[in-house]
């Protein structure tokens, strides 16, 4: 069968030899008595590494944001959310449906936040208005390019948050990928915000899981959703024990990901037609525009696919690419003369 370079995520990242030898000896318990052993190692190096007191592994990113919502928030309030964010446009509904909250969306244009637009967005209770509860920021920007947002303008939403006594909360689903971009111990980043999650599954190519990290109080209210929502597991020890691994070997090994979607970028931006803003390249996504190019966005892709290369669309003009630990420069390289191929043949 023709190698397929899988360019659409990096949640598609096969688990690592290491991996598969750690879930097979995993020591295991019941994780809902709070017997797990392997479950509670990985509970608490995450929280040891993000520096935040007490870790809650749940099965996704999106159980870990949602359970942190269901955690902050009374129904009827308002969440802060980002117009592009994951919680807002890919939990189907989430935060309406669980946590019977209302969200309140503010554009973030180039992975930063408008301070002064998020304070005029703050609503305090009245007889008519609705609270604001929470505010939610994602860091890296996962439906813009995988930017990152700054250190200063995250504490900058961190103070305000406190000025209103309103908690922040961090869906750092690809936090690792933010503290490789910006050459700094991931503590820095979550620092101020009240509680954070981070998947397993994505850069880190572990086969399962997020861990959603706060102080004790928190994690104890999250755990007792997660138990409600029928998150409990039993002898999950299994792969926590991926996690583990996850967290202690494959960090290094991210700014790879991070050289080979510049070189991608660079190599696509010089394709005579192809917009690529090789400047919003700050991580391991890569998005690009055919809307100069006489080609639909699914004919592309399927040329693409012919070729043994799956992308995603993300628009009618565009689409992303992700590099990740299945992908070497040999197929960046593959990549860009085969979307050269495809566009000189027009
Ligand atoms: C920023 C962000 N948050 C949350 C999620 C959800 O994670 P999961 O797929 O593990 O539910 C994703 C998944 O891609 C993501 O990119």
């Amino acid at each position: 069968m023709k190698q397929i370079i899988d360019l659409r995520s990096d949640t598609v990242t096969q688990p690592t030899q290491e991996m598969r030898e750690a879930i097979y000896n995993a020591v295991v318990g019941d994780d809902i008595l709070g017997e797990d052993p392997t479950v509670k190692q990985l509970e608490s190096l995450a929280a040891e590494m993000l520096g935040k007191e007490d870790g809650l592994f749940v099965s996704s990113g999106t159980m870990a944001n949602q359970i942190a919502v269901m955690t902050f928030t009374n129904r009827g309030e308002e969440v802060i959310v980002g117009d592009t964010s994951h919680i807002y446009n890919l939990e189907v509904g989430g935060l309406a449906a669980l946590s019977q909250v209302q969200t309140r969306p503010i554009s973030v244009p180039n992975g930063i936040y408008d301070i002064e637009f998020m304070e005029e967005l703050i609503q305090e209770e009245g007889i008519q208005a609705p609270k604001t509860g929470l505010i939610c920021i994602e860091n890296t920007n996962n439906l813009n390019a995988g930017l990152v947002v700054p250190l200063h303008n995250i504490n900058e939403v961190c103070n305000l948050a406190e000025g209103n006594g309103i908690p922040v909360y961090m869906d750092g689903a690809r936090i690792f990928n933010a503290a490789v971009a910006l050459d700094i111990d991931v503590k820095e980043i979550v620092k101020n915000v009240d509680a954070v999650m981070f998947a397993l599954t994505k850069g880190l190519a572990a086969p399962f899981g997020a861990v959603l990290l706060g102080n004790k109080k928190f994690i104890k209210k999250a755990r007792w959703i997660k138990q409600r929502i029928g998150g409990g597991y039993r002898q999950a020890g299994f792969v926590a024990a991926s996690g583990i691994i996850a967290l202690k070997t494959m960090i290094p090994r991210i700014s790879i990901d991070h050289d080979n979607a510049k070189l991608l970028g660079n190599g696509l931006s010089n394709i005579k037609g192809l917009i690529v803003d090789i400047t919003r390249i700050h991580t391991n996504i890569i998005s690009g525009s055919i809307e100069m190019l006489p080609i639909t966005i699914e004919d592309f892709l399927s040329k693409l696919l012919n070729k043994g290369i799956k992308a995603k669309r993300i628009s009618k003009t565009s689409f992303r690419m992700v590099t990740h630990w299945g992908i070497d420069e040999s197929h960046i390289n593959y990549v860009i003369e085969s979307v050269k191929d495809i566009i000189n043949n027009l």
